[in-house]
């Protein structure tokens, strides 16, 4: 695994875009795998002024979102597409016919593992993900695989751990409106994945970091099995490296 330790987050965000970036080069129609949450916010600033200043050009790129909230329409201030296009894709020239975001908005559960599978299918159908960008959850978690999920498991919905649901409540006017179900790509999605860069900022992110990065392969922590990858990339700030024990990472 490649460990790339930077001082804070906007640091962080500028060392990931310069990945994304090179990954978009390498490609005619770049796959991007995308995720929300605070800890990718810089990265996607870093690309928006990359977009404004410099031209990139995101009008041949494909994206497909981890995970979304089951319950919420997509035009909810809190639903994941409403992120993406307020912090991404409303600043940059991609066609969002080409932007996917599992859609959440159906409690039909039979509807529901129709989407999902809908979303496997279309990933497969654009040759697979070149790149997927994931957070980490303080439980471990990516995309919303809690801990305990399916090492090869694909997309599918989730029930979401008290953690993260409290984690996740600040966004919302009070703990009980958070969602308590989502539907989020498997870990097996995220691992068939060509390259996956993982980004981590903060304290309150280190444990988890050294379990991942350190600990067991282990369902319990489910951003470990990223060391059973051939090309991962953790680009975390020095907070979020902070209980790491081994030497020799980048910085
Ligand atoms: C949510 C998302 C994850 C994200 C995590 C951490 O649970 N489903 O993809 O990594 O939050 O969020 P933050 O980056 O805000 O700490």
């Amino acid at each position: 695994m490649r460990v790339i330790v930077v001082e804070n987050k906007r640091e962080m965000g500028r060392r990931a875009a310069d990945l994304v970036v090179a990954e978009m080069a390498r490609h005619h129609n770049p796959v991007l795998g995308l995720a929300t949450g605070s800890t990718p916010l810089p990265l996607y600033e870093d690309l928006i002024r990359r977009h404004r200043d410099d031209g990139l050009d995101f009008s041949t790129c494909i994206t497909f979102n981890l995970d979304e909230y089951v319950g919420l329409e997509g035009d909810h201030p809190q639903s994941y597409r409403h992120f993406m296009n307020e912090h991404l894709f409303d600043h940059v020239n991609v066609n969002k016919r080409n932007t996917h975001v599992p859609s959440g908005n159906t409690m039909d559960l039979d509807r529901i593992e129709a989407i999902c599978e809908e979303y496997e299918q279309r990933i497969d159908d654009v040759g697979g993900i070149d790149l997927q960008v994931l957070g980490i959850g303080g439980n471990g978690h990516i995309g919303f695989n809690e801990p305990g999920s399916s090492l090869g498991s694909l997309t599918r919905v989730k029930t979401l751990t008290t953690k993260t649901r409290q984690d996740n409540a600040r966004f919302f006017d009070s703990f009980d409106e958070v969602p308590t179900y989502a539907i989020t790509m498997g870990i097996g999605t995220i691992l068939n994945a060509r390259r996956v860069l993982l980004l981590a900022s903060g304290e309150n992110k280190a444990d988890a970091v050294a379990a991942a990065l350190e600990g067991p392969v282990t369902a319990s922590c489910p951003a470990s099995t990223l060391q059973l990858h051939r090309y991962a990339t953790f680009v975390i700030d020095s907070a979020a490296a902070g209980r790491l024990q081994l030497e020799g990472y980048e910085h």
